[in-house]
Parts: C-alpha cells; structure tokens; sequence
C-alpha cells in the first residue's frame, strides 16, 4: 500500500517573516490531528535555513524548487544538492515546467540534476506533463513517455525507489483547470506501466506518483481516490495553511 505524499510547492512566494507565517499556521492546524500521509514544503532558497528550524519536531518534511547538477564552481546564482542538504532539505523539486518552459532545462540537464540529487542523498520530485497544445494533438503519451526515459537514463533500480514522480498537465497548472480524475488516473496508470516495464513490477507499484495542476480541497478527494493517483503537489493552494490543510485532509 502506497502512502499518499502531498507537496506544496511555494514557487517565488513568500519572503522570510511570510515563510514562517505559513509554516507556523500549518503547524498547528496539523498539531494534535493524526495525519495519514506525508507533508512536505518547498519555500524559496532563501526561506529554507528557517524553514528547517521551524519544521522540526513536526511531521512536515523540507524540499527545495531547483538545484544545479555540479558540486560546486562558478555557476553565478546557483545552489548545489549539498547545500541544500546542509540547511535540512530532503527532497527537492526537479524537471517543473516552468523550469523547462521558462528557464529552458532540457530532458538531459534535468537527468544530471536527478543523478546529482540521488547521488547526494536528496529525493528528488521528479516533474512531467504536457502541454495543452501536445495534448490536443494528442501526443500526451508519447511526450510523458520521452519525459520518463530521458530523464531517468541511467538511474538504478535502488535509486528508484528514492524517487516520486509528479504528474504536472502544463494546461492545469494555475489556470484553476484541473485534469478530471479520469484524464489524471488514465496518464497515471500509463507512467506506472512505463517505470514497470524499465524497472519491474515491485517498483511501479511502489512508486508514489503525485498529481498536480490547480489542486484545491474540494477536488482533492476525488482526484487522489484513483488508484494510480498518489499525492499531490500543489501550487496556489499550498500558500494558505487552511487550504493546504483541507487537501492533506482529504488525503
Ligand atoms: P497550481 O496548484 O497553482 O496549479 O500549481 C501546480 C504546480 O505547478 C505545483 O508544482
């Protein structure tokens, strides 16, 4: 039985005051309650050292949004998986569209970068999904299918099952346009498949792989009771402890 892992990815919201607002409110509306998965939070860069604080002694886990595939260097404005470990993260977002739309990162930089992460012992999440034009040409499958090998070219079976996979549909990303659970489950089910076939059986169906694309509690519950739908990894709603709050409820 797979446990559900719900994700708030912050993006380029909050600064630091803001950032233990939310972290402290999210604590405790999750304190005293029994919570049947795992939370996790990726503040900013600069929130992270905090945050960390912050989180523990609670349930909630830390992540970052990005990092670069080198140790160290000059790479101006670039932070590596070491120092993000060094300030408590232990997941970190990798491959999110808007890193591949906005900022250009292809199928092979985000493989160095999951390498890179697996290597110094942060869990990466692992984005995909199509955009809405690949998918009104109906090419959704073939798209997610290069998005899998190539970004997992090279990583081991043990490495695997470090690793969560979340199912991003561009269109559905804050335009308040969700995939409907169908939509969701039917690509969901296509990834398992796809990581059974390169890795076998034990490991698809150990793997969590998350929905995200305008994820609010109120459709929650019917998105993550698909069987192939994990958790969630969520954008706008994770920046208020309430709703945030609601959809790991409903988890
Ligand atoms: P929204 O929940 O705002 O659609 O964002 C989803 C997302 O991009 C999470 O990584």
């Amino acid at each position: 039985m797979r446990r559900k892992v719900i994700a708030g990815n912050w993006k380029m919201h909050n600064d630091l005051k803001q950032s233990e607002d939310l972290i402290k409110s999210l604590k405790e509306l999750l304190k005293d309650k029994s919570v049947n998965c795992d939370v996790i939070v990726c503040p900013p860069f600069t929130s992270l050292s905090e945050a960390s604080k912050l989180v523990n002694g609670s349930i909630i886990k830390l992540g970052a949004q990005n990092m670069h595939f080198e140790d160290k260097g000059a790479f101006t404005g670039e932070v590596s998986a070491s120092m993000l470990k060094s300030v408590g993260c232990e997941y970190v977002i990798l491959g999110h569209s808007e890193r591949r739309t906005i900022f250009d990162e292809s199928d092979e930089t985000i493989n160095k970068k999951i390498k890179k992460a697996l290597e110094q012992g942060l869990k990466p999440i692992f984005c995909i999904g199509e955009t809405l034009e690949e998918r009104e040409k109906e090419i959704t499958k073939d798209v997610v299918m290069r998005q899998v090998e190539k970004g997992l070219e090279g990583i081991s079976s043990e490495q695997m099952k470090k690793l969560i996979v979340a199912y991003e549909p561009v269109w559905a990303i804050g335009t308040g346009k969700t995939a409907t659970p169908q939509q969701a489950q039917e690509v969901h089910e296509f990834i398992r498949g796809l990581i059974s076939s390169k890795y076998g059986s034990d490991i698809a169906e150990d793997l969590v792989i998350q929905y995200g694309g305008s994820v609010k509690p109120d459709n929650a519950s019917e998105l993550l009771s698909q069987k192939d739908i994990d958790g969630a990894l969520v954008g706008g709603a994770c920046l208020k402890a309430d709703l945030f709050m609601g959809i790991i409820t409903n988890a």
